[in-house]
């Protein structure tokens, strides 16, 4: 995995089609962190390219997630075969709700995609339904055609708008046209995947050299137009929020899982507590720190100040249980010298 924000996936649809084996191979080996596959029924586009079977044939190639990017007529006709086959998310253009809630009823993460003439406003019915939005830069059918700035300009940014429901997980593509001058721009607005087909499938160049710099250049951007200059924090890195005893941190873990974000209960380098049990650090993931404090942060001083309450309370009917040598007594000042506590956040 990737170290920054932005991640890519590599769309097969200009790879060589006689030999999809060693594409895949190729595009996992070379770095990309998905693959993106373009289905089209010469309806919907004015072209034809693979249908479930091929996924169904790529999945035990690659561990690598697939995306599935459906430009179909009848998406809600097809769209068992592709679950089936083990997309990891299916993307839809005709707005169907029951295509929306299948995918989402099977585990997968469903998304919307909408072409370069389709509004935004165009997804509002379907608000909750969806985890992606994927930006279309290009008329959909082909690779290899111009990136439209402007499209990307209005979309990508507002398109955050409708994701409000999956603050972690919500992801905005773009698809069509990135490639190394456009990256640092789509970067910039936020984008968290860029899908890039015919500059990788280039007879001679080097695709994992292709894959990092289209994905350094989108950090770049994001650094510089988003984030105040300060480098993006890996999406998959966890921060702590907090350290309870047990019992709280279960509680107090349910309540911010409420809101979509997840929350990992580690025994860590918490105090001991006078039943001999360490608190649990509850690790929330880095892109949400800020919206967890938003919404939490009065809660974690009653959640703090209820731990101590039950400590005193605990000592007062138990007494205190070993190891109690790392442990400051109620009210006591660690000695000099002594291993001290690592202070309450
Ligand atoms: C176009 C497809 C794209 C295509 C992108 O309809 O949705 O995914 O593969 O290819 P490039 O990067 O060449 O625009
Ligand atoms: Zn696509």
């Amino acid at each position: 995995m990737a170290g920054g924000r932005a991640r890519v996936a590599v769309s097969i649809l200009d790879a060589d089609h006689s030999n999809m084996a060693y594409a895949i191979r190729r595009a996992e080996r070379e770095g990309a962190d998905r693959l993106h596959i373009d289905v089209m029924d010469g309806h919907f586009v004015p072209n034809l390219t693979f249908g479930a079977k091929m996924i169904k044939g790529i999945r035990p190639r690659t561990e690598l997630p697939l995306d599935a990017h459906l430009m179909i007529s009848d998406p809600l006709q097809y769209v068992d075969e592709f679950l089936d086959a083990g997309c990891d998310s299916v993307t839809v253009h005709v707005e169907v709700e029951p295509a929306l809630r299948k995918i989402r009823a099977a585990g997968r993460a469903p998304g919307l995609a909408v072409k370069p003439k389709t509004p935004l406003a165009a997804l509002e019915p379907y608000r909750g339904l969806f985890d992606i939005v994927l930006v279309m830069t290009v008329e959909p059918g082909f690779g290899g055609q111009s990136f439209m700035k402007d499209v990307a300009a209005e979309k990508i940014l507002a398109a955050r708008q409708y994701l409000g429901h999956k603050p972690v997980e919500g992801e905005v593509q773009v698809d069509g046209g990135v490639n190394r001058e456009s990256a640092e721009f789509v970067g910039g607005l936020g984008v968290d995947i860029l899908i890039v087909g015919s500059v990788l499938w280039i007879k001679g160049r080097n695709m994992g050299r292709e894959i990092r710099l289209v994905r350094a250049l989108a950090d770049e951007g994001y650094q510089y137009r988003l984030n105040d200059g300060k480098p993006p924090i890996p999406r998959d890195a966890m921060v702590m929020f907090t350290q309870l005893p047990k019992h709280l941190a279960w509680r107090f873990m349910a309540e911010i899982e409420k809101g979509g974000i997840p929350v990992i209960p580690l025994r860590g380098s918490g105090q001991f507590n006078p039943d001999g049990v360490r608190d649990y650090d509850l690790l929330i993931p880095a892109p949400a720190e800020a919206l967890t404090t938003e919404r939490h942060a009065a809660d974690r001083e009653r959640y703090l100040a209820e731990a101590e309450r039950w400590r005193e309370a605990y000592i007062a009917e138990f007494g205190i249980k070993p190891p109690e040598t790392l442990r400051p007594m109620p009210g006591s000042v660690p000695a000099a010298g002594h291993p001290s506590e690592p202070p309450h956040p």
